[in-house]
C-alpha cells in the first residue's frame, strides 16, 4: 500500500498494487497526477486477468468517466465569449458560481460510457444498428474498400522510376482511420486528403486539452478555450452540414423518393431516423466524439502495431509469408496485438456504488476506486502462460478467455465496435484490410527494426508508434 499526500502533506489516497507486480513508480506518479485519479480514498490497480474480468461483469461497479465523481477534476467557468477560466474551489473547498468539470464540458457527460443502468441500455440498443451485420455489409462493400483503394492507390502513384515509395506509415494509417471513422460517424467533406486532415486537426486541438487525460499542470485557460473554440468549430463545419444532408435524406426516403438502401447507414442518419435515445440536441453532438475517438486512434495503432508485429514474425518463421493472405491468419495477428499493444488508455477505470466482495475474495468499499491495468492483465502468466509478453501466433487460450485478452473490454461497457473490428460471419474488419492491402503492396521496413520499435516484451507500457518508415511496391 502506498499512501498519497495531498499539497497540505496529509495522506489522502491509499494506493493498493499487488507488490509481486513489478509497476515502474513513475506510471503511478503520472497516474496520480491524472484527472482519472482520486483524490482521496481507496485506489486499487487490478493486474490479474480473472479479477480484472470479475470487475468489469460487476453489478457493484460502474464507469465513473465525465462525471467527477471518484476523480480529481478540473474545474472552470465559461464565459459567455466561450473563453475558459479555472475555477478553483476556495479553502473551504466551495466552487465559484457557474463552475463545471472540464471534462464534461469538452466530452459531454451523456456519452454510452458515462451512462447507467436503463439509460445505458437504452443508447447501447440504438447504437447497435450501427455495428451490426446490415451495417457492416454496407461499411465495408461502400466505405472500407474504396477508401482503402483510394489512399492506396495514392500513395503507389507517387513511385519514382524504380516503383518503389517511400513513407512515413503513421499519418497514412491515420488518415485512412479518420476517412474510415468519419463515414461511419456521418461526417462529409473528408474525401480528400486536405479535408481529412483539417478534420483531424480539429480533433487534435480538443485533445491538445483533453479533460480526460491531461492534468492539471498541463492545461493552460488559453489551451482550454482553443480546445472549446475547436469544438464549436467541428460542430459549424463538419458536424451541423453534415446532420442537415441526413435530415433531407431521411425526409426523402419518408416521402418515398428514395429507397432505404440508398440511405447510408451511419450514426447521423441512425439519429435522423429517431433513435429514441437522444434526449437533446447536446447528447446527439456530444455521443460524437466518443464514436469518432474510441475508433480512430485505436484502428490506427492496431494497423500500425499489427503490421510491426507481422514484419518481425516473417523474418523468424519464413515460412509463414506464404500465409499473408489469408484472413484467417491476419486476424489472429490482429487479435494477439491487441492483446498485447493495448491501444487505448492503460487502464479501464471503476467505480464501486456499494461495498462488494469479488469471487476472488477481494474486498471494495462503496466509493472505492479501480484501475485495471491492461498490460498487466492482458500478459497475466497464469492464463497466457509463461511468454505472455511475447507475439505468438500459434497461442492458445482457455476456454471462456478471449484470445485479444481484455483489449475490448467486457461486461456491459465491452467495445460495442468489437464485430465490426475484428469482422464476423465472413465479414473482415476494419484493420485486416488496410493491414492486408499493405502486405499486398508489398510493406516493408524502411529502416533497421530497432529504428521503429523496442520489442513489446522489453517494455508493456510501450507508447504508440509515433514513426514508421516503410517502403511501398508499386507492381
Ligand atoms: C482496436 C480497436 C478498438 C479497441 C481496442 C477498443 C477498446 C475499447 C475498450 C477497452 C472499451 C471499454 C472501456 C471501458 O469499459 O471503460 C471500449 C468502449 C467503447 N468503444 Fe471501443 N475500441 C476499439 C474500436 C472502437 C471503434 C471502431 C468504435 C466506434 C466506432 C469504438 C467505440 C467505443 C464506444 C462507444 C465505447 C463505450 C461503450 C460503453 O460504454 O458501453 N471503439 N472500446
Amino acid at each position: 500500500m502506498t499512501p498519497g499526500r495531498s499539497a497540505s502533506g496529509a495522506p489522502d489516497l491509499v494506493i493498493d498494487i499487488d507488490p509481486e507486480y513489478d509497476l515502474d513508480p513513475g506510471f503511478i506518479d503520472e497516474w496520480r497526477r491524472s484527472p482519472m485519479c482520486p483524490r482521496s480514498g481507496h485506489l486499487t490497480f487490478i493486474t490479474g486477468y480473472h479479477e480484472g474480468s470479475q470487475v468489469l461483469r460487476s453489478r457493484s461497479f460502474r464507469t465513473n468517466r465525465f462525471t467527477a465523481e471518484g476523480t480529481n477534476p478540473v474545474y472552470v467557468v465559461v464565459g459567455d465569449d466561450r473563453s475558459v477560466r479555472f475555477a478553483d474551489p476556495d479553502a473551504d473547498g466551495n466552487l465559484p458560481a457557474g463552475a463545471v468539470d472540464w471534462a464534461t464540458v469538452i466530452a459531454g457527460g451523456d456519452t454510452l460510457s458515462s451512462l447507467h443502468g436503463e439509460p445505458h441500455r437504452q443508447r447501447r440498443r440504438a447504437l447497435s444498428a450501427l455495428f451490426g451485420r446490415n451495417s457492416h455489409q454496407w461499411y465495408r462493400e461502400t466505405v472500407i474498400d474504396p477508401v482503402i483503394r483510394r489512399n492506396l492507390q495514392a500513395a503507389l502513384d507517387t513511385a519514382g522510376a524504380d516503383g518503389v515509395v517511400r513513407l512515413d506509415l503513421v499519418p497514412f494509417a491515420h488518415r485512412l482511420f479518420v476517412q474510415l471513422t468519419a463515414k461511419l460517424v456521418g461526417l462529409d467533406g473528408v474525401e480528400t486528403a486536405e479535408g481529412a486532415d483539417d478534420l483531424a486537426e480539429l480533433f487534435e486541438r480538443m485533445h491538445a486539452s483533453a479533460g480526460l487525460t491531461v492534468p492539471r499542470e498541463g492545461l493552460t485557460e488559453k489551451g482550454m478555450t482553443d480546445s472549446l473554440w475547436a469544438r464549436d468549430e467541428f460542430k459549424e463545419r463538419y458536424f451541423d452540414p453534415s446532420r442537415a444532408v441526413r435530415a433531407e435524406l431521411v425526409a426523402r426516403y419518408e416521402r418515398g423518393e428514395l429507397a432505404e438502401a440508398e440511405l447510408p447507414r451511419d450514426y447521423l442518419t441512425l439519429v435522423a431516423r429517431g433513435a429514441d435515445t437522444f434526449d437533446t440536441e447536446a447528447s446527439v453532438f456530444n455521443q460524437t466524439f466518443p464514436l469518432f475517438n474510441g475508433s480512430t486512434g485505436t484502428s490506427t495503432s492496431m494497423v500500425l502495431h499489427t503490421l510491426d508485429n507481422l514484419l518481425t514474425w516473417f523474418e523468424q518463421h519464413p515460412g509463414d509469408r506464404a500465409r499473408q493472405n489469408d484472413p484467417e491468419f491476419l486476424q489472429r495477428a490482429l487479435r494477439e496485438t491487441i492483446r498485447l499493444q493495448n491501444p487505448g488508455l492503460p487502464a479501464i477505470t471503476r467505480m464501486a456504488i456499494e461495498d462488494v466482495e469479488l469471487p476472488s475474495g477481494r474486498r471494495f468499499a462503496a466509493g472505492d476506486v479501480v484501475n485495471l491495468l491492461l498490460p498487466a492483465t492482458n500478459r497475466d502468466p497464469s492464463v497466457f502462460a509463461e511468454k505472455a509478453d511475447e507475439f505468438d501466433l500459434g497461442r492458445t487460450v482457455p476456454s471462456g478467455v478471449h484470445d485479444y485478452a481484455l483489449g475490448f473490454g467486457g461486461g456491459v461497457h465491452m467495445c460495442p465496435a468489437t464485430p465490426l473490428v475484428l469482422g464476423e460471419g465472413g465479414i473482415s474488419g476494419t484493420v485486416v484490410p488496410a493491414v492486408a492491402a499493405l502486405l499486398e503492396a508489398g510493406i516493408e521496413r524502411d529502416r533497421p527494426e530497432g529504428d521503429v520499435r523496442r520489442p513489446a516484451a522489453t517494455d508493456p507500457f510501450e507508447p504508440p508508434l509515433a514513426v514508421f518508415p516503410a517502403r511501398l511496391h508499386r507492381r
